[in-house]
């Protein structure tokens, strides 16, 4: 230990490091790393410091937001922590980065970052782009199954958040370098196909299957078929035995049953395209041949067993367990997710798999994760990889607190619900006089781009697991915390830099950012966690952290503008560079967000 000793020595010897590196990563990675070498040198190994870094929540030390703190769990004998924490400050390398030190309280060093250097990586990060800001995850590949609806039935607005809370999440892990596999694992495996291919067989006899029916009408059959189902004792075996047919491959009903899947995918297709979603189809049939193999490795662990008829998995502290070979010897959709979760991870090589639905559904994943543990799928611990992720949601409910619905049908027609928030934005737009100036194609672009945003934004900003009220009127609110709110503050930034007459690319290279004033410092800063609520949002699988962070940073941005002129003052190049950096960061989340940035209003 005396040669560590001596490293000690070295390492606190001020070098200066005037041409440091600004490395990326966001700033508790940075932290880390510089306070990485310091902890290891000083803290005694038996006293087991698991060094945490965070942002310090005292207003007091709005200059010095950041601690780096050490929790000590270990029951070693410890004299307490201030000589622990003057050797980690005395042994952290000199670095641009920090301005000073000091110990603050039981366990803590606050950190004062450099004026400078907030400054310096704003710049850096205006001329090398913002994926140079991309925090670093410890995952390359994910699969994230989202929006998922079940063929012939509803895309319901369940599917809807789905769909959105799925491609924020997805956008936030391909910025962070994570290869994303976007799954949309529609039901389109099951019992209810034989009811609606015999239903459909009888009410098109001449054999084509209605070949233009829209997705709407396949709902009614769908509907029709069940009721059918449920009353009619003979319809019910034909379409049991329609279903043995199509599993067996019976050529007439494997044709139909494509038939189906295509008419809703063409339904589902309009959907994601007005949402820019992006996904990839692998519904429920694409696993079935996966499911005897991956059931053959659960029972060679033991893991499942006979019980009133059905082969099951008894999970403990669960009053039923998992059934993944029902009583009639079909597959469902246990053993379906079983047989996709054993390809995600054996085939795909995903290391993290993320599966968003209603908090409905929580037991399932609950089941058949504890399943993929037992049989050494996954590793026990939570914090290893590979993992799954269940990202569970509320209900979204109507203004009068029920589940939301339209007047007409029983749930929400997803399409219509953005039809009507557009064109109230239209309309907002018109009634502010912008038809006089605006073409139409602008009209029309920027009204798609703040009615969609809002629809996703009001859905985002809450967390997930909540309830929360659909309202068209709080959320296309130009005030608070909305996306058409964050939208306009976005163009009225572009608009400032516009009006400056400033080439703002010419600014970058050549002018200099410096954060003198306190509003400018604060702006500066929130800029500079960016990268860090990403990486929260990322890990915890909570795009509600985003949005919190954007509205956050709009609102530092007015402070900023109230209180710091821009143009015409003598600060102007840099409060211009500033206000670009806060457009560049807004429209970062815009996009994490699934939300298209406005550039005039
Ligand atoms: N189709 C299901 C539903 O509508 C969602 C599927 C979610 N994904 C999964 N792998 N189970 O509820």
């Amino acid at each position: 230990t005396s040669r560590r000793l001596f490293l000690r020595a070295k390492a606190s010897s001020p070098t200066t490091m005037a041409n440091e590196e600004v490395t990326g990563g966001s700033l508790k990675q940075q932290l880390a790393k510089l306070f990485e070498e310091s902890l290891r040198i000083t803290v005694p190994e038996e006293l087991d410091v698991d060094p945490a870094i965070a942002p310090c929540q005292n207003p007091k030390f709005a200059t010095m937001p950041w601690a780096c703190g050490q929790k000590l769990k270990g029951r070693a004998p410890f004299k307490g922590p201030q000589p622990i924490g003057q050797a980690i400050m005395k042994n952290l390398p000199a670095s641009e980065m920090v301005d000073s030190c000091s110990i603050a309280g039981p366990g803590f060093v606050n950190v004062v970052l450099s004026r400078q250097w907030i400054a310096k990586s704003i710049q850096k990060m205006l001329v090398d782009g913002i994926e140079t800001w991309a925090p670093k995850l410890p995952v390359k590949r994910a699969v994230v199954d989202f929006s998922s609806p079940n063929i012939a039935k509803e895309m319901h607005v369940g599917h809807l958040r789905s769909t959105i809370i799925g491609d924020t999440l997805a956008r936030m892990l391909e910025y962070s370098n994570v290869e994303v596999l976007r799954r949309n694992h529609v039901g389109d495996w099951g019992t209810q196909f034989g009811m609606l291919i015999e239903y459909l067989f009888e009410k098109f006899p001449s054999g084509e299957v209605a070949s233009d029916q829209a997705i709407e009408d396949l709902e009614t059959f769908y509907k029709a078929s069940k009721q059918r189902f449920d009353s009619d004792p003979a319809f019910k075996e034909r379409a049991q035995r329609a279903v043995v047919s199509l599993q067996a491959g019976d050529e007439k009903y494997r044709k139909a049953w494509a038939h189906i899947c295509e008419i809703s995918r063409r339904g589902y297709e309009k959907v994601y395209q007005r949402l820019g979603v992006h996904l990839e189809e692998k519904g429920e049939s694409f696993y079935n041949p996966y499911i005897p193999g991956a059931l053959e490795l659960l029972s060679k662990k033991g893991l499942i067993e006979e019980s009133e008829g059905a082969r099951v998995i008894f999970i403990e502290g669960k009053n039923i367990p998992l059934i993944v070979v029902k009583k009639d010897g079909g597959y469902n959709y246990a053993s379906t997710d079983l047989a996709a979760l054993w390809y995600r991870l054996n085939e795909e090589k995903a290391e993290w798999i993320i599966y968003v639905t209603d908090v409905g559904q929580r037991e399932h994943f609950e089941m058949f994760f504890t399943a993929a543990k037992r049989a050494g799928w996954l590793p026990a611990e939570d914090n290893k990889y590979p993992k799954t992720s269940h990202v569970g949601f509320g209900l979204v409910l109507g203004e009068d607190g029920k589940r939301f619905r339209t007047r007409s049908t029983e749930t929400v027609k997803l399409v219509d619900l953005l039809d009507e928030a557009k064109s109230k934005c239209k309309a907002a737009l018109i009634e502010r006089g912008k038809a006089k100036d605006w073409t139409e194609e602008d009209l029309e672009k920027t009204a798609e781009a703040v009615g969609y945003g809002a629809v996703k934004y009001a859905d985002l900003k809450n967390n997930r697991t909540t309830n929360y009220t659909f309202s068209f009127d709080q959320m296309l609110n130009d005030k608070g915390n909305t996306a058409v709110y964050l939208l306009y503050a976005h163009a009225r930034i572009c608009s400032i830099i516009r009006k400056s007459g400033k080439d703002i690319e010419e600014l970058k290279r050549t002018g200099t950012l410096d954060l003198v004033h306190p509003d400018e410092r604060t702006l500066g800063l929130h800029l500079l966690q960016f990268a860090e609520v990403v990486e929260e949002a990322c890990t915890n699988l909570l795009p509600n952290v985003l949005c919190e962070y954007l509205y956050n940073l709009s609102e530092d941005f007015t402070r900023f503008y109230t209180n710091c002129q821009v143009v015409g003052s003598a600060e102007e190049t840099s409060r211009l560079l500033l206000c670009e950096a806060t457009a560049v960061v807004m429209r970062k989340c815009f996009h994490l967000l699934g939300i298209t940035p406005v550039y005039k209003i």
